[in-house]
């Protein structure tokens, strides 16, 4: 064995000790993230604390407590946007969410809600759909992180001007109220939504939801972990609810066999009714126009992980 083999054998001993670490102190498991994605993220707190190698990292977190709070912020790093993907959010504005507000109770999820971008811009959605129709329905908005800080902004609800440049002013004008400085998500939209902390890895919080929101987390995830998680919202959906990923992510393994798929562009999938021809009383069953889609030997057409 070559000194550099040794270096090698040593610094996978550390890597797999960090992740322990922060498992035991921090409470993340890393297990569930993609090897590549945590070197990735890691060797950025490597430079950040001049260590370079994982064993003097592990040390160095020994004795900086502190450092534990760095090193899972950027694990979870949490970029976000209001109406992020202009095409999904019309897609929800213009054919999904009309659909479901057939029914007074919708339960719509934003699962990885960062700092709360992607529930607000819902909530924004709905109120633009419903107007002043809004209290003859039960909307329920639940929105989700495991990160304690992305959340705390998310619950303030406030932005700066830059974090709006996509919203045109009317937009603005009607939803925010700005104080000079910063723009807060007026109090008839925050109350819409509620926020909780939630590990992904861990069954769904809800049951019966309509929708499920779960876009850009996936990429964190090793292959078999996203296959649980879409299993999790698998059985938080009811009957024909659907799920909405992110535009470059796909479904694999079991998740890929049980939904359909309702929009390929946008990542928009369903869970299927029991009854074959998808048809219910409420109308929110695969709508003709998905079926004029879809292409599998069970009229549906899957998006597969290669
Ligand atoms: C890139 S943001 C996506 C935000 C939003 N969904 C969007 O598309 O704009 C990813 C979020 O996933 C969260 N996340 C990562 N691992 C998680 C886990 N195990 N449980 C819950 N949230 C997690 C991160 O904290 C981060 O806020």
């Amino acid at each position: 064995m070559t000194s550099a083999d040794v270096g090698d054998f040593l610094e996978n001993i550390a890597f797999q000790k960090l992740k322990k670490l922060l498992h035991e102190r921090a409470g993340l498991d890393c297990s569930c993230y993609r090897n590549d994605y945590l070197k990735r993220r890691f060797a950025v707190r490597l430079r950040a604390t001049g260590t370079n190698t994982y064993s003097r990292y592990v040390r160095y977190l020994k004795k900086n407590p502190a450092e534990y709070n760095l090193a899972l912020n950027d694990l979870t790093i949490n970029f976000t946007a209001f109406f992020r993907d202009r095409d999904v959010y019309l897609y929800l504005e213009k054919t999904l969410l009309p659909r479901l507000f057939k029914s007074p109770e919708v339960r719509m999820w934003s699962a990885g809600c960062a700092t709360g971008e992607e529930p607000y811009s819902l909530a924004i959605l709905v109120h633009k759909l419903l107007g002043e129709k809004l209290p003859a329905h039960k909307v329920k908005i639940f929105a989700s992180d495991l990160d304690e800080e992305a959340l705390a902004k998310a619950v303030k609800g406030e932005y700066n001007r830059k974090q709006l440049k996509d919203l045109e002013n009317p937009l603005i004008d009607k939803y925010f109220s700005n104080n000079g400085t910063s723009y807060r998500v007026k109090d008839f939209v925050r109350r819409m939504v509620r926020f909780e902390k939630h590990d992904l890895m861990k069954p769904s919080l809800h049951k019966n939801l309509d929708l499920i929101l779960c876009r850009n987390v996936m990429i964190f995830f090793s292959k078999e972990s996203q296959q649980q998680i879409h299993m999790h919202f698998y059985n938080a959906l009811r009957e024909g609810g659907y799920l909405v990923t992110g535009k470059s992510e796909v479904l694999s393994g079991e998740p890929s066999k049980r939904f359909l798929c309702a929009d390929v562009n946008c990542r928009v999938y369903q869970k299927p009714r029991a009854d074959a021809d998808c048809k219910s009383s409420s109308g929110l069953g695969v709508e003709k126009t998905d079926q004029l889609n879809l292409n599998n030997p069970a009229g549906g057409q899957w998006i597969v992980a290669q």
